[in-house]
């Protein structure tokens, strides 16, 4: 029996080198020793963007088609969509019972995404919603609806996993031993650093470069991102561990030429010109058969996978919920 995994994602936007070499390829690269659970947390996203619905539904479809770009395959992994699986809201009302509101505000990840969003939440996080606050208990319910065993999770969702398991921990010692409690897998690159060199690539953060973006964007965005500010001049020697271009050209270059680049550039060899339009080249190499694959799925095709993983999540829901109510004395 393999055992079961289940990872989720907010559909907001398209998936960018952040997401892929930060998770998504590890996805892809365990899907065959797992049963699967693929999350498109549509509520999830409504929780900070429920003022723009259109934009959910949107990115619904676009990050079904990113992953199967990147080689998920839907006969392996069941796509499903959030709100189509009621039983998810069931559970999270229930759970809501055995989380207080002080254990919620003190979640780390919720406090930084509290903080980050002050245009919707308030300075000080005064006008958070109470949909917001209890997302986390919504992932539990995520979660522990398809006896997830194995999450797989960059560290700043830790805290909502350790958060679940104490979800499931107090449910079990209530009403009998039902429920799993998750374990994490941790990537190994949990963080991929933007453009400009901050720590994180995001797209609030406007330093990204996403798996859809075309030749003419990628030359745009690379010819922008930060070198070793002490290079002047095209001959001067340089460091490229400072320098975002090289950073880059580690994850897409072949071996052979990051080693001829990192020699070359220490030793004043190489301009940094020369060496974003390397990058840009070789980012368009890694970039295209990813592009292509994308091409071959018709919005009907995507409609038709997840239906068809939201359909098989439906059944597995059905029987964690059976349990649940007979546990919970509610199986009229
Ligand atoms: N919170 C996750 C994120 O923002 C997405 C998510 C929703 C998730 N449900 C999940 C992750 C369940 C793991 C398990 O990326």
């Amino acid at each position: 029996m393999k055992k079961t995994i289940l990872t989720g994602l907010r559909p907001t936007g398209n998936l960018h080198l952040g997401h892929y070499f930060g998770a998504s390829k590890t996805w892809c690269e365990i899907q065959d020793d797992y049963d699967f659970y693929l999350e498109i947390a549509d509520v999830q996203a409504l929780t900070d963007n429920f003022n723009n619905p259109e934009k959910v539904r949107k990115n619904v479809f676009e990050i079904t088609k990113d992953l199967l770009a990147i080689g998920i395959d839907p006969n392996k992994v069941h796509f499903f969509i959030q709100s189509q699986i009621p039983e998810i809201a069931e559970l999270t009302v229930f759970y809501s019972n055995l989380v207080t509101v002080s254990r919620l505000e003190r979640n780390p990840t919720v406090k930084n995404e509290i903080a980050q969003k002050k245009e919707l939440f308030g300075n000080n996080g005064e006008s958070i919603t109470y949909g917001f606050l209890g997302y986390p208990i919504s992932q539990a319910a995520d979660i522990t609806c398809f006896s997830g065993e194995v999450v797989p999770v960059g560290d700043d969702q830790l805290p909502l996993l350790e958060q679940c398991r104490e979800i499931v921990r107090k449910f079990n010692s209530i009403y009998g031993n039902i429920l799993k409690e998750p374990e994490q897998l941790l990537s190994k690159t949990s963080r991929i650093k933007g453009l400009d060199g901050n720590e994180k690539m995001g797209k609030s953060l406007g330093n990204a470069i996403y798996l859809i973006d075309d030749e003419e964007t990628i030359r745009k965005k690379i010819m922008q991102a930060i070198t070793d500010p002490s290079k002047i001049k095209k001959d001067d020697p340089a460091n490229p561990d400072i320098c975002m271009v090289y950073y880059y050209h580690k994850l897409v270059n072949t071996e052979e030429n990051q080693e001829t680049i990192c020699k070359e550039c220490k030793k004043g060899a190489r301009g940094c010109v020369q060496c974003k339009k390397e990058l840009i080249e070789a980012m368009n190499q890694f970039l295209k058969p990813i592009q292509e694959k994308r091409e071959q799925y018709s919005e009907e095709d995507i409609k038709n996978i997840l239906e068809k993983g939201t359909k098989e999540a439906q059944e597995k829901a059905k029987e964690t919920m059976s349990m649940v109510k007979e546990a919970m004395k509610i199986n009229y």
